[in-house]
């Protein structure tokens, strides 16, 4: 039954409406951990922020669907977008699109992507999981490449992922590690620029700000030669990383991995995900990641 548009208000996202998203969101598959400070962390506390797209319609003033929207390098994104479970196929879903497909169109932004950007993403786009979701897509006109990034699963309990060996190994070849201090940006982002990775830099130093810092870096004669990232981009999620390219090979990357693992073994946590994983036998070769789920992202012209 498609519900009268009448009955449904277009408000901005705001912070009473933060457990709403967490509850829903985070009943997707495998996105249990997902909480309300993660939620405020990839809303309202992103810089994007934009009221007109970044919305929610509500029933009679309780929350029924949101979409998790900002421009961004000339082009609309649409990073998150969910309607209430009993209120599914009621029409909501096309009333958001529809509410920020108009807002695009009057600002004059021809481009849209869907279930991604850069830094704050939620997820790396829609997961292949969430059926509706990808139908909902197609119907409404918007074209997947059909490239898939996956994330990687590692099981972290009973696991030994101790590196004062292989530390003891870089350091005699004058490579140190250490968990990052946030004078260790410029480092990182000349490093991210020469490696040809500069969006890596905007996201590291959102982690370099937290506290403690979910970030290591390689450093040699005064340099960082690489960096490794956790809880950046969402709960328990690894990554990105980076070893400088005449370094690879030498186990920086391994090390700088495990540092991060052993940082949620500390706090009792039983699995990780690799997000967005690149070279998949590296990390199945060092930590036993396994491929995890996958994604597709979404494109329309308006
Ligand atoms: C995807 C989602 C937002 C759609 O919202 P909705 O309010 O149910 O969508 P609508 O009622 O406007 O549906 C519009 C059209 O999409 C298609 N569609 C939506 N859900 C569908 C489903 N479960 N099966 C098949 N088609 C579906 C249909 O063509 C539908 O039109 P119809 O009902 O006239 O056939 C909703 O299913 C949802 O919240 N899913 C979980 C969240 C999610 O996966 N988000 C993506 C990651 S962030």
């Amino acid at each position: 039954m498609t519900l009268s548009p009448d009955l449904v208000r277009i408000v901005p996202f705001e912070a009473r409406h933060l457990p709403a998203f967490a509850v829903w969101f985070g009943a997707l598959p495998n996105n249990a951990a997902w909480s309300e400070a993660w939620v405020r962390y990839k809303t309202l506390d992103d810089e994007t922020y934009d009221p007109a797209l970044m919305i929610a319609a509500e029933i009679d003033g309780e929350p029924a669907g949101f979409l998790i929207g900002n421009i961004a390098d000339e082009k609309g994104w649409v990073r998150a977008f969910i309607v209430a479970p009993e209120r599914r196929r009621q029409g909501l879903g096309t009333l958001l699109f529809d509410a920020v497909e108009r807002v695009l169109r009057e600002r004059g932004i021809a481009e849209i992507e869907v279930g991604w950007a850069l830094p704050r993403y939620f997820l790396p786009g829609i997961d292949l999981a969430c059926t509706p979701a990808i139908v909902f897509l197609d119907r409404r006109g918007y074209e997947t490449t059909r490239e898939t990034r996956v994330n990687m699963d590692v099981v972290l309990t009973g696991r030994d992922f101790d590196t004062s060996a292989a530390e003891a190994r870089l350091r005699e070849h004058g490579i140190e590690v250490w968990r990052a201090r946030r004078e260790d940006y410029d480092g990182i982002e000349a490093l991210c620029i020469c490696e040809g990775y500069q969006g890596w830099a905007a996201e590291t130093a959102i982690a370099l700000a937290m506290v403690p810092v979910p970030v290591f870096v390689a450093c040699a004669e005064g340099r960082v030669r690489g960096f490794a990232t956790h809880s950046l981009a969402g709960p328990v999620q690894f990554g990105p990383m980076l070893t400088a390219m005449d370094l690879r090979g030498m186990g920086v990357g391994t090390v700088l991995l495990k540092r991060c693992l052993q940082d949620w073994q500390r706090e009792g946590i039983a699995r990780c995900e690799i997000v967005w994983a690149g070279p998949l036998s590296f990390y199945t070769r060092t930590v036993g990641a396994t491929v995890g789920r996958a994604f597709w992202t979404f494109h329309k012209t308006l």
